[in-house]
């Protein structure tokens, strides 16, 4: 996607060989217009794939997410990372452990809002090692509904996930595929579109 691309590449800041920063448009302050574009890219992507439900993980997958579920007209649900004061009983669960900081958290969702006739689309931000991603999908497979596939922004080609994730034969559609981050360069996966940060 151009305009993501673009964006990554005008304002990402290289924090190492494996971390990209992009707090002025998806992690902190967030760029609507784009997250519109986004969302509409993923309800293109699978536009075929009769979704009725939208999942994905507090706190960076719910702007994407909200924009595809507005396009595609389903509801979103959100895991939370965090016990919450309401959301006390009958709830699926999962652990996600995190490589980056090195921390296990378990996520969870109300038995509600995943039902076993849900196919359910799993929208997120990253996927680096895909923790957060099978986390995810576990937790629509303990709810008996189907994952139809992975819609993810920004997808790091060089980590483990979505390799982990097409193996195990999800259709996975990332909207920005980096193959290195290397010498203030963001390398996208097709050789044209190598450009350098400014
Ligand atoms: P994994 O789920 O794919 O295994 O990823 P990992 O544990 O490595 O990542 C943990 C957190 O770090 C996730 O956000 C993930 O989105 C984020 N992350 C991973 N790589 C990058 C990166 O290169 N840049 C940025 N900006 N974030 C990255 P989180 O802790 O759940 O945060 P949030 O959703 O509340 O923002």
């Amino acid at each position: 996607m151009e305009l993501l691309k673009q964006k990554i590449l005008h304002e990402g800041v290289i924090l190492s060989e494996s971390v990209l920063k992009v707090d002025s448009f998806l992690n902190h302050q967030i760029d609507p217009q784009l997250m519109m574009e986004i969302g509409n890219e993923f309800a293109e992507r699978f536009r075929n794939d009769a979704v009725t439900k939208i999942l994905t993980i507090e706190s960076s997958g719910i702007a994407p997410a909200v924009m595809a579920a507005l396009k595609m007209n389903v509801p979103l649900v959100f895991a939370r990372k965090r016990k919450s004061l309401t959301l006390v009983e009958d709830l699926l669960s999962s652990q996600v452990h995190s490589f980056t900081k090195q921390e296990t958290n378990e996520i969870s969702v109300s038995k509600k809002y995943l039902k076993e006739a849900d196919k359910v689309l799993i929208i997120d931000d990253f996927l680096a090692n895909g923790q957060a991603a099978l986390g995810l999908a576990d937790l629509v497979q303990k709810a008996n509904a189907e994952v139809v596939g992975f819609g993810i922004v920004i997808e790091k080609s060089f980590q483990k996930g979505g390799e982990l994730l097409r193996s195990q034969g999800y259709k996975v559609e990332s909207l920005a595929e980096i193959q290195a981050l290397m010498d203030g360069q963001v390398l996208f996966n097709k050789k044209k579109e190598e450009e350098t940060l400014t």
